[in-house]
């Protein structure tokens, strides 16, 4: 289960043959700016097992998105994240430095929308962002989501949480 192909990409799951391209990309500094610290390989691993344990539980996670003809361009997809002491549904995503700027995250993170609200049936989406990241941010705002209060913002202003209701927005 996965969402329709785009316009130019299309969604996978990850295996663990994705390792190579998975440590290039959560390994890579710039890819990494907003974490603690690029991912040394090991964590790439437990990063797709995760991934795993998330398909096997929920039947979606982050998946692989590649070009229509198969170039690894990063990792999209949906998991649950902690927001205002409720579980709330996330999209994610990470795009390699290569293929960044050309509006791929926008559109992937739309197709996972889109698959959130059509597929899953789900009423709410958020995205959890350093509050410097604003690639991120406008990548979220381009799908639709709007600034939401979130406790652990006001406690130290490590992180920006966005949100939109899903019904209604197809
Ligand atoms: C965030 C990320 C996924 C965006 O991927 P992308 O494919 O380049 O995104 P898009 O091309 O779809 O859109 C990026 C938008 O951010 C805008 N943008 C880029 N740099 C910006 C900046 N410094 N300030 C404000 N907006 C910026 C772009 O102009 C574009 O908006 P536009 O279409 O209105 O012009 C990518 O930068 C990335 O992988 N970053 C590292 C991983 C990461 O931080 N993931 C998010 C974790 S919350």
């Amino acid at each position: 289960m996965t969402p329709d192909a785009t316009a130019r990409l299309r969604f996978r799951e990850m295996t663990d043959g994705d390792l190579d391209a998975m440590a290039e990309l959560l390994g890579d500094p710039q890819v990494m700016a907003y974490y603690p610290a690029p991912m040394p390989r090991g964590q790439a691993a437990a990063w797709i097992s995760w991934n795993q344990r998330n398909y096997a539980e929920h039947g979606y996670g982050l998946w692989i998105v590649e070009t229509l003809e198969g170039d690894f361009v990063g990792d999209c997809g949906l998991t649950w994240q902690q927001v205002n002491g409720a579980s709330a549904l996330e999209v994610g995503y990470h795009i390699r430095t290569v293929h960044q700027g050309l509006g791929y995250a926008s559109e992937a993170a739309a197709a996972c929308r889109d698959f959130a609200r059509d597929v899953l049936g789900e009423g709410r989406l958020v995205a959890i962002i350093h509050p410097e990241n604003l690639p991120s941010r406008r990548v979220a705002e381009k799908i639709g989501m709007v600034y939401v209060d979130d406790i652990e913002s006001g406690r130290d202003g490590a992180r920006t949480v966005l949100g939109m209701e899903l019904s209604g927005t197809s």
